[in-house]
């Protein structure tokens, strides 16, 4: 076992110092796109400004005789590209392929300095992330790497799920945690064809009345209710973020919106976006609601220090309500920092 004391200590000599905290940075969408794609490729510049993260994907929805052309389309978008404070994070392939390897190579030596996050998809254990927090270490010491480029982990197998505590404590660089339906499913073998999202043959049924041939409500439940939940805690506890990851169904705006929602409430930071109308929803739901953020700021504001008992408009407020208020407030002041509409809301709501 690893000395406490070495934690944080750098796993290769001339590698960066690992952060002792996550910096949080607005990542409310992490947009997909593939870099091998010319006609994606040529909207980045465009999209860049409009995300909190730009992803460039290597791994699954990358044929197999394109990763490379992905890869190499990375780097040279990365180097061509002026980020502003949007992230650049990549996905690279699965430690299982024969791809990993040499996405990490290229790109920390290549591009390190650009990389913020490297997610790392179908993490089963605290190894997967070791194995790749030591060769990090040795490539940005050899690289002259200046930060550390941190980790993020999908969840989206059964094995990942039961790991997941020691997966979000394995390293200083996690940053963070996405839930991964699609392969999740698959890994759990769930009876399900999509990604993301509810099914409606997951339900609950009301109980029969009187007449035992009426019509019985039903209530569609949550398929990623347990998950994202065990998910969150694990981020949580290890001060680390958790998102919901994709939702393929692009034309169901809605359910979209609804899923990723669920997911902010349950504590979540962020959402993938596979497309760009899956930017706006992201944007939306992972912004606290104006009237929300100016109902936080009173309770602030009457609770003082903190402690003790008030009544605001006839609701009960104490030291538990007026930390869940400094959650709403700060993660406000966040957003609000890069986004000068969402300040415009945010102070508008608070005069009303
Ligand atoms: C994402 O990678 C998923 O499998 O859902
Ligand atoms: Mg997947």
């Amino acid at each position: 076992m690893r000395s406490a004391k070495d934690f944080f200590r750098p796993l290769a000599v001339g590698a960066p110092a690992p952060v002792r905290e996550v910096p949080f940075r607005p990542s409310r969408m992490i947009h997909f796109f593939d870099p091998g794609n010319e006609k994606m490729a040529a909207k980045v510049p465009t999209i860049a400004p409009q995300v909190d993260v730009l992803l460039g994907n290597l791994e699954d929805a990358i044929q197999a005789d394109r990763k490379e052309a992905a890869r190499a389309g990375l780097v040279d978008i990365a180097r061509s590209t002026e980020f502003g404070d949007t992230q650049l994070w990549t996905r690279i392939n699965s430690l299982d392929s024969p791809w990993a390897l040499d996405d990490l190579l290229t790109l920390v030596t290549e591009i390190g300095d650009k990389l913020d996050v490297i997610m790392v998809p179908k993490v089963e254990g605290a190894e997967d992330i070791h194995y790749v927090d030591r060769l990090l270490a040795q490539l940005e010491a050899k690289a002259g790497v200046r930060r550390p480029i941190l980790v993020h982990a999908i969840l989206e197998t059964a094995t990942g799920v039961a790991n997941v505590e020691e997966i979000a404590g394995a390293s200083p660089r996690m940053q963070g945690i996405s839930l991964g339906p699609a392969d999740l499913a698959a890994s759990r073998r769930m009876k399900t064809t999509r990604v993301g999202g509810g099914h409606p043959g997951y339900l609950v049924r009301e109980d029969p009345g009187a007449d035992a041939d009426a019509p019985r409500a039903t209530y569609q439940q949550d398929l990623w209710h347990y998950t994202i939940a065990r998910m969150v805690d694990a981020c949580a506890a290890h001060g680390i973020l958790p998102y919901y990851g994709p939702f393929g169904d692009i034309r169901d705006t809605l359910a979209c919106e609804d899923q990723f929602r669920n997911a902010f409430l349950l504590g979540c930071v962020g959402a993938w976006s596979l497309h760009p109308v899956q930017i706006a929803i992201a944007k939306k739901v992972f912004s606290p609601a104006p009237a929300d953020v100016a109902w936080a700021r009173k309770v602030i504001d009457a609770m003082g220090d903190g402690t003790g008992a008030v009544m605001i408009d006839g609701k009960m407020q104490d030291d538990a309500t007026y930390k869940q208020c400094l959650v709403v407030a700060e993660l406000a002041d966040t957003l609000a920092a890069r986004d000068p509409e969402l300040a415009e809301a945010y102070a508008a709501a608070e005069k009303e």
